[in-house]
C-alpha cells in the first residue's frame, strides 16, 4: 500500500488510541459526560434491545449458536450482551488501547474473541464465516469512502449466504468547503438544504475533528453493494444516523 493510503489508516489508530486513553467511555458515547461503568454497560444492553432484536424477530433469526462480527467494538459496551446471545462473538477495532481495555473488562465472556485489526478490510476472517455482521457509530467516523467500501467487499466475502448484516453510516455532510461543522449542527442534521447559512455556526472548540467521517448516502450504499451479493431489506433514517439492514445473497430481500 502507498504511503498517501496509509496515512488515513494510521491516523485513525492514532486518534482512537488517544480517544482510549483520555476517557474511552465519554468518547464511545458521547452526548454525556462522564458514564458510571454499570450505565455504560447497561446502554449496550439497551441498543440491542432496541436496535438488533427488532431486525431479528423481522427475519425469524434465532442468534443462539450462531457466530457474529462486531466492527468497532470498542471496549466492548454492546460485545458483552451479543455474548449472551450468540454461541461465538468475534470483536474487532482499529484502536489497541480499545482492544486492551476491552479484553481486561470483559474477561467473563469467554465466547467473545478481541482483536486489533487494519481498519480498513477483514482480512483476519475466513470467508462465509459469519452468521450476522454488526457495526454501530463506527462507519459514521472513517473519512474516506473507500474504507468504507472496502469493508462493504470484506463484508460481502465473509459473510455466510443467507447471513445477516446491521450497519450504522453517517448521513450528513460533515464538512462544508473542508471547513468542518460543528458537532451539534453535524448530530441535527440541519445541514440539508442549509449549506451556506450554516457556516454561521462555526465555532471552534466545538468541533472534534477526530471524529468527523464521510457521508452514505442510501443511493451511495446501494452502488456499493452492486458488485456483491449483498441485499438491502431496509434502509432507516433516524434522529442522525442511517442503518442498513439486509442479507447476503437473500432472493426475498428488496432494493439494493
Ligand atoms: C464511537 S466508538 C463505538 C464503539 C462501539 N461500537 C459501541 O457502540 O460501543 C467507535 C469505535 O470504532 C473504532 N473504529 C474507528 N474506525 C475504525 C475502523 N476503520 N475499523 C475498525 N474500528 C474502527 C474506534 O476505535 C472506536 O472503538
Amino acid at each position: 500500500m502507498k504511503d498517501k493510503e496509509r496515512k488515513p489508516l494510521l491516523q485513525m489508530r492514532k486518534n482512537w488510541d488517544e480517544m482510549a486513553k483520555e476517557d474511552a467511555t465519554k468518547h464511545i458515547a458521547s452526548g454525556r459526560g462522564t458514564w458510571k461503568i454499570n450505565d455504560f454497560f447497561l446502554s449496550g444492553e439497551a441498543d440491542i434491545e432496541r436496535i438488533c432484536m427488532p431486525f431479528f424477530e423481522s427475519r425469524n433469526f434465532n442468534p443462539d449458536n450462531k457466530r457474529m462480527l462486531e466492527i468497532g467494538c470498542g471496549i466492548g459496551r454492546m460485545t458483552r450482551k451479543f455474548a449472551d446471545l450468540f454461541g461465538e462473538v468475534y470483536a474487532i477495532d482499529v484502536s489497541p488501547e480499545m482492544i486492551r481495555k476491552a479484553r481486561e473488562m470483559n474477561k467473563d465472556k469467554t465466547n467473545i474473541k478481541f482483536s486489533e485489526c487494519n481498519g480498513e478490510d477483514l482480512s483476519l476472517c475466513a470467508e462465509d464465516s459469519f452468521d450476522f455482521i454488526f457495526s454501530y457509530v463506527v462507519f459514521r467516523h472513517i473519512p474516506r469512502i473507500a474504507i468504507i467500501a472496502k469493508y462493504i467487499s470484506e463484508i460481502n466475502r465473509v459473510l455466510k449466504t443467507n447471513g445477516l448484516f446491521q450497519l450504522e453510516f453517517n448521513p450528513h455532510v460533515s464538512r462544508v468547503l473542508g471547513v468542518p461543522i460543528p458537532l451539534r449542527v453535524y448530530n441535527s442534521g440541519i445541514e440539508r438544504g442549509w449549506i451556506f447559512p450554516l457556516l454561521k455556526f462555526y465555532k471552534r472548540g466545538e468541533i472534534d475533528t477526530r471524529k468527523l467521517g464521510v457521508r452514505v448516502s442510501t443511493a451511495s450504499f446501494s452502488r456499493m453493494i452492486e458488485p456483491t451479493e449483498l441485499k438491502v431489506h431496509e434502509f432507516k433514517l433516524g434522529a442522525n444516523g442511517l442503518w442498513v439492514m439486509g442479507e447476503k445473497g437473500s432472493h426475498e430481500a428488496v432494493g439494493g
